[in-house]
């Protein structure tokens, strides 16, 4: 049985079974070769908008270990600029219309996966996801999220793998989403990603902590305790997710870049000798200290490398529905 409602993965509502999911990921970990030539004679188009190396380095490998072709598309920075708007008169710096650009790359590729940012400029427009639902609407093949406005699912996936793997007692971990500063407004999409897969897996106690003013879209936080207080919010935590974003409300903006958010030794504490996770890239000092980071709490680098075992499970289950055959 397919472990994917819908022929995207976009989000963490794509899953029918996040756990099957996850242990697909450690098997692919324990043995990585062990389907080869399932993607044999596909190809995967991984179109960049925006900068990456964990997620653009991590998909290829995942596609190569499927025996899947990869092929690179720096859009961002080599192709023409693209236009999204339905109607849109391109007499300004666009120069191409995703109306054309898909269904073009429909045919060039079998799998197309996708990184866009959000503006930051139009709340509205960015949590819309016109870009990937543009991609998805015209191109007429399946569409894997490398990153999109609002949500970072493989990178989520990943974070569930690792929790999955590292907490070994039989009781739920209790996992604390911090908000740490940064120097310029960052998008919301890790967060409420992390948040999303968090509720949806639902084998965590879940608590998210930031200051007054950064609340997340409440439809990605769910159920989630939700502390101004960070100190409360560690005490007792197996594992804190540190991550930046800017304000959701009033979109975008930093009103209180406390340095005094930023994760220390002496913080952690409280925790119960707490894992510390990160999406990376992370700014030394800024987001989290150099004594945690260079700490034996610090996994994120185990983290990023289980993004090329997210990735092999989801391109996996994506080329089985273009394989029927196979079953
Ligand atoms: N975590 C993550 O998505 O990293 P990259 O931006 O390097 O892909």
């Amino acid at each position: 049985m397919s472990l994917l409602k819908t022929k995207n993965f976009i989000s963490a509502h794509d899953v029918t079974d996040i756990n099957a999911l996850v242990a697909k990921a450690l098997d692919y970990k324990a043995s990585p070769f062990k389907d080869k030539t399932l993607g044999a004679g596909k190809r995967i188009g991984c179109l960049f908008l925006n900068p990456s190396m964990r997620t653009r380095l991590s998909t290829q490998i995942a596609a190569q270990n499927l025996g899947m072709e990869p092929i690179i598309f720096n859009v961002g920075s080599e192709g023409w600029k693209l236009e999204f708007e339905e109607e849109a008169i391109m007499s300004g710096s666009t120069s191409e219309h995703v109306k054309e650009a898909a269904p073009i790359m429909g045919q060039y590729f079998d799998i197309l996966a996708i990184r866009t940012f959000p503006s930051l400029a139009n709340k509205e427009d960015d949590y819309s996801e016109l870009y990937v639902n543009q991609f998805i609407k015209y191109s007429g093949i399946p569409v894997l999220s490398l990153e999109t406005a609002t949500l970072h699912p493989l990178q989520s996936l990943t974070d569930v793998i690792t929790i999955k793997e590292t907490f070994k007692e039989k009781r739920k971990p209790k996992v604390v989403l911090t908000w740490a500063p940064h120097v310029k407004p960052l998008p919301q999409c890790v967060a409420n990603s992390f948040s999303q897969w968090m509720n949806a897996w639902g084998e965590v106690d879940f608590v998210v902590t930031h200051p007054e003013d950064y609340e997340l879209d409440p439809a990605f936080t769910g159920n989630a305790t939700i502390l101004h207080d960070q100190n409360a919010a560690l005490k007792d935590a197996d594992y804190v997710y540190v991550k930046n974003w800017s304000t959701y409300t009033d979109y975008a903006k930093i009103y209180n870049n406390d340095p005094s958010w930023m994760l220390t030794l002496d913080k952690l504490a409280a925790t119960n000798n707490a894992k510390v996770m990160h999406c990376l890239p992370v700014r030394r000092n800024v987001e989290l200290s150099d004594e945690v980071l260079d700490s034996p709490h610090s996994i994120v680098t185990r983290e990023a490398g289980n993004r090329v075992w997210a990735a092999q499970a989801v391109l996996s289950e994506l080329i089985d529905q273009l394989n029927p055959v196979h079953h």
